[in-house]
């Protein structure tokens, strides 16, 4: 049941050749959300994940843009908060950055820090773990703020870039490239 789901979610990822340039493979999560069968499927296997491997989670955060597509219908579920990581200057009020080196220059993840609570166990979701550099970046800023995150789930995991090995943290990915 659960290997068919999965094998559905994969088969809804949808593959763009040299996007966003030439000979980059693009995988695009989004395409799962064309298909509610898939969509559904999905869910039930990032909320099982977080019951059987995360179950201390008290809260999700997720990445801005396309981790916001998975983790307010997990923490829904599961009835807890969740909160967005944003890329630099787009959430009001007193928030905290944490600098992180791209391939090409310098990008910013922050979060407000009314969102986070002293001690609070967080886990980060993202649609996609490439390098790692993002969640990397995500896990500094949680803890600049004294959350404390438990692990990290990711809907797909391009194992080649070994950004797995960036992340302090335990990770599940549903699907492995
Ligand atoms: C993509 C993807 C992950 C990140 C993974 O997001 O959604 O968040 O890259 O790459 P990394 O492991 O090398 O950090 P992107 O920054 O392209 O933006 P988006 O989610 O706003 O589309
Ligand atoms: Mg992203």
């Amino acid at each position: 049941k659960e290997l068919e789901k999965i094998e559905l979610i994969k088969k809804n990822i949808g593959l763009y050749p040299d996007f966003p340039k030439a000979g980059v493979l693009f995988r695009d999560t989004c395409t799962i959300l064309r298909q509610p069968n898939a969509f559904q499927a999905l869910k039930e296997v990032l909320v099982q994940c977080v019951r059987v491997h995360f179950v201390e989670t008290e809260c999700i955060g997720g990445l801005d843009a396309r981790g916001f597509l998975i983790g307010p219908i997990i923490a829904l579920e599961l009835r807890i908060p969740f909160i967005p990581i944003r890329k630099r200057g787009k959430l009001p009020g007193k928030v905290t950055t944490e600098e992180y080196t791209k391939e090409y220059g310098k990008d910013a993840v922050e979060i407000q820090d009314e969102s986070v609570t002293a001690g609070a166990k967080i886990l980060l979701v993202d649609d996609l773990l490439a390098t790692g550099g993002s969640l990397q970046a995500s896990c500094n800023l949680i803890e600049k703020c004294y959350g404390e995150v438990i692990g990290c789930l990711v809907i797909a995991e391009i194992e080649n870039l070994h950004g797995r090995a960036q992340i302090p943290v335990p990770l599940h990915s549903i699907v492995k490239y």
